[in-house]
Formats: structure tokens, C-alpha cells, sequence
């Protein structure tokens, strides 16, 4: 787990969207739905069965919550339902991608479940903990890492303001490398 400091803030609200650190029971058949879901999965580790999902939801369910600072997950804000998460949390350094030699910076990363895609959900939880994480800390590079080919991704990147740095082949496809100055997301 990284000590890099990230966002103090345990819930974020946005027009539409309650960002909070706390995992609910509530927020299990999310989880492991997204989690389990082909397309939803097509560009990070591949679908989970579901066995493995469910236990790894207990495990994180279980486990101390002060660690996921940083890791929020996205919820309707009028119905508290779970739509997703986005992490803006340390990069280990062992992990190909960086823009900073031997560094650890901020990325950025998120997954939301299929039916809510396309009305804009991850854009607006990725603006606000950009212009909260802007607010409290040291101005800095967030990185981004995504398949090349993660179309909605890259997307998604390039309207929050991230600039491709470099590509990169890891994990069995072509990545892309994306940054941004922390401070650009200053209000
Ligand atoms: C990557 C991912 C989060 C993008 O989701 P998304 O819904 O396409 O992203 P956005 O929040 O930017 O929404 C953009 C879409 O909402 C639409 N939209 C509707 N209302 C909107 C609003 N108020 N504001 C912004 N966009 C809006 C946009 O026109 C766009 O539509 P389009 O899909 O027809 O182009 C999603 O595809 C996903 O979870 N993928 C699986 C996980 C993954 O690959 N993560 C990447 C690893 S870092």
C-alpha cells in the first residue's frame, strides 16, 4: 500500500454523485457485477468468476478503512447506489509507467459499471477529486494509464485534460501513458 499523501476528504459530493472512502454491504452486487462483467473488464485484468469477486469484496469490506484514502467509490447521490470507483492514489514505483525518474506520483484511475456509462458519471467523480485533491495538495504529475485501444478511456483522459507522454507495452498490449500538473485542476 502506498504512503503517498492523497485527498484527506472520506466523502466528495458533485451534482450528481456521493464519492465516499466507506464500502457498504449495499455496494456488494455492484461490485462484484463490475467486477464480473466482460466489457466492463475487456481492458483491465479480465472478468473475475464470481466466487472470486464476492471474496474479494469481503476481504476489502473487512479490512481496516483509514488504508483507502484516496479510493472511493462512486454512488448516485439521491439513491446511494453504487456505480463505481476511481482511486487517485500512489503509483507504485515497481509499476511500469512514470513521468518522474525513480518516483512515485498521483494517478488516477476508474471503472464504473456498464449501465453507467455514457452520461458522463466518471468525468464529473474524476473532475471533483482532481479540483479537491488541486485544493489540498502540493502541485504535482497525476498520471494516467490505460490501453491504447480503451477507446471511452482515452476519451475520457483527454476531456479531463491529461496529455499523452509515452506508449508502452506491458500487461500483454500496448499502454498509453497520459499526465497532467495537479494544479492545472486548481478552480
Ligand atoms: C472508462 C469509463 C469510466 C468511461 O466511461 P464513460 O461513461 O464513457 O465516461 P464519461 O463519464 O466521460 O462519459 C462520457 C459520455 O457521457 C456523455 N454524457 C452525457 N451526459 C454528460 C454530462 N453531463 N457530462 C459529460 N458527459 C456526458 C458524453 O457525451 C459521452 O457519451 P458517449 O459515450 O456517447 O461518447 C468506462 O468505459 C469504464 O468504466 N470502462 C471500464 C474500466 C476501464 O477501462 N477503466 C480504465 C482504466 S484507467
Amino acid at each position: 500500500m502506498s504512503r503517498m499523501p492523497t485527498l484527506s476528504a472520506t466523502e466528495i459530493r458533485s451534482d450528481r454523485l456521493l464519492l465516499r472512502t466507506a464500502l457498504r454491504d449495499t455496494d456488494r452486487e455492484g461490485f462484484v457485477e463490475f467486477s464480473t462483467d466482460p466489457e466492463v473488464q475487456a481492458y483491465l485484468v479480465g472478468p473475475s468468476p464470481r466466487s472470486e469477486a464476492e471474496q474479494r469484496f469481503d476481504v476489502v469490506f473487512a479490512a481496516d478503512p483509514a488504508p483507502r484514502r484516496g479510493n472511493f467509490v462512486i454512488a448516485d447521490l439521491a439513491t446511494d447506489r453504487f456505480l463505481g470507483t476511481l482511486m487517485l492514489a500512489g503509483r507504485a514505483t515497481d509499476r511500469p509507467g512514470h513521468v518522474v525518474e525513480d518516483g512515485e506520483e498521483l494517478e488516477l484511475g476508474y471503472v464504473l459499471r456498464r449501465d453507467a456509462w455514457g452520461v458522463g458519471y466518471a468525468f464529473e467523480a474524476a473532475a471533483v477529486v482532481l479540483w479537491a485533491a488541486a485544493g489540498e495538495l502540493p502541485d504535482q504529475p497525476v498520471v494516467l494509464v490505460t490501453q491504447s485501444a480503451n477507446g471511452r478511456s482515452m476519451k475520457l483522459a483527454a476531456r479531463l485534460g491529461f496529455r499523452p507522454v509515452r506508449t508502452f507495452e506491458a500487461y500483454g498490449a500496448e499502454q498509453t501513458l497520459c499526465a497532467a500538473p495537479l494544479g492545472a485542476f486548481r478552480g
